[in-house]
Formats: C-alpha cells, sequence, structure tokens
C-alpha cells in the first residue's frame, strides 16, 4: 500500500521468545537473543518508514519472577545491546528512552548507568523516538504517577480542581509522548498484560499468531496494512 497511512506511534507486546525455542529444542535464552535481532531490523525498519515512536513491552514488573538464569541472560542482553547502541550512537538517528521504575535497586546498577547514558547522548537526535518498556508495569506506573501527583498537590503546586486526564497524564512515564495508535502483540496471545493502561485506551489492537523471533518488518508492515483499514471513532458515532 503506497497511499497508506503510517500510524505515529506503535507499540509492541513481543512474545513467544519462550516457546519459539522450545519448539526448536533451544534454551528460552537463545529465544530472547533472536528476539533481540528481530527487534532490532523493526527498529530501522520503523524509524525509515516514518513512524516517530516505538515502545516495545521488553522486561515487567513481573518479569523478576522468572528463573534466576533467564533473568541473568536478559539482563546481559540488556547490556550488550545498550553497549552496542553506544558504540554506533553518531550514526544513528532515533532516541532511545525508558519507561519503566528506572529508580527501583532490583536494576543492576551498573546497567542503569548505561541506560542513562544512551539515554543522555541520543535525547537530541532528529529520527524515531524508541521508548523501552523496562522494569514497567502499567499498574506501577500509574501509582507512581498518583504519589508524585499527590506530592504536588500537599506543596500546593497543584490544585485539586485542575486535575484533569491531561495533567494526569504528565505524571506518567509517558510524559509528552502521544498515545498509541496501534498495538501489536506476537504468538496468539491476545491480552494487554500490564502495558500501558491507561495509554492504549483508543489504540487499534493487532494480534497475530506469529512468535516474536519470527516477526519480520513484512509481518510488521502487515498490521500496519490491518490498521489501515480500521475506522477509529474515538467515543464518537462516526
Ligand atoms: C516474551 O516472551 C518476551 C519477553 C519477556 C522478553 C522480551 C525481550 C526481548 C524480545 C529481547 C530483549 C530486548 C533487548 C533490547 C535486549 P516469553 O519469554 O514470555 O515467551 P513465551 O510466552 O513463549 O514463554
Amino acid at each position: 500500500m503506497s497511499d497508506r497511512t503510517i500510524p505515529e506511534h506503535i507499540a509492541i507486546i513481543m512474545d513467544g521468545n519462550g516457546r519459539w525455542a522450545k519448539e526448536k529444542g533451544l534454551p528460552r535464552n537463545e529465544g530472547h537473543r533472536r528476539g533481540t535481532k528481530a527487534l532490532e531490523k523493526i527498529i530501522s525498519h520503523a524509524d525509515k518508514i516514518g513512524v516517530k515512536h516505538l515502545t516495545v513491552y521488553a522486561f515487567s514488573t513481573e518479569n523478576w519472577r522468572r528463573p534466576q538464569d533467564e533473568v541473568d541472560g536478559l539482563m546481559k542482553l540488556f547490556g550488550q545491546y545498550i553497549d552496542k547502541e553506544l558504540k554506533k550512537v553518531d550514526k544513528d538517528s532515533h532516541r532511545f528512552h525508558i519507561i519503566g521504575d528506572l529508580e527501583s535497586d532490583v536494576i543492576p546498577e551498573e546497567l542503569k548507568a548505561k541506560i542513562y547514558l544512551l539515554q543522555e547522548k541520543t535525547k537530541d537526535k532528529p529520527g524515531m523516538c524508541f521508548h523501552m518498556a523496562f522494569n514497567y508495569g502499567g499498574r506501577d506506573e500509574i501509582l507512581r504517577g498518583c504519589k508524585k501527583l499527590i506530592q504536588d498537590v500537599q506543596n500546593g503546586i497543584v490544585v485539586l480542581d485542575e486535575i484533569d486526564e491531561t495533567l494526569f497524564s504528565g505524571y506518567l512515564d509517558t510524559k509528552n509522548i502521544p498515545d498509541p495508535d496501534l498495538m501489536i502483540r506476537t504468538s496468539g496471545e491476545e491480552r494487554t498484560s500490564n502495558f500501558l493502561p491507561w495509554q492504549l485506551t483508543y489504540s487499534e489492537f493487532y494480534f497475530t499468531p506469529c512468535m516474536w523471533p519470527d516477526f519480520t518488518t513484512k509481518e510488521f508492515d502487515k498490521a500496519i496494512d490491518a490498521y489501515n483499514h480500521r475506522q477509529r471513532r474515538f467515543g464518537k458515532s462516526e
């Protein structure tokens, strides 16, 4: 489709790495490694075709409960991904930004430092904003936002009657980021799993049986084509 509308913001739940690996008799962490490769291709493609914001669910607040060797393997992958990005930071055009509880002590300090460095080095990049949901939980984000807002009310910075949806959105990790137009989930599961509950209210959902490591740029374009056949009404009658 040449005259298709490119969604301004696409959110993805990259699901199915474990099942992909199991089907092939490989360790789960190999699924995550192949999932990272799939992600790298999607980031470049999305930036190239004009997506302005891409948000992916990389690690949830609940994922810490996975077996320690899987968590360690994922942390290693995040570290390696960031090292690689830092090396080519001058060539890349996209911005890197984390949503999630980055201040938490559960995140290894060395990884945290790398994340802050990559965010700082890419903050003025002109291309797409790549938001990685890391140590992210939607309900946790809303609660953290509520606590900050209550503090501001107590300190007289915000008046209770001023609080509306726009003001509250500014207390979330996604401050200044438009809500996703399209949310893609791979692996055949059809739920949102605590991913962006506030922000996905009016998003179009696209579910595909494709496992994340097999998700190619062609699959991504198929999701955009499906989005182009949706009619978005935002609660209005037409
Ligand atoms: C869900 O598959 C996937 C995750 C919990 C991790 C997603 C992470 C990546 C794609 C790679 C990491 C990204 C970077 C940038 C290093 P699952 O393990 O729940 O799969 P399953 O449902 O088949 O078990």
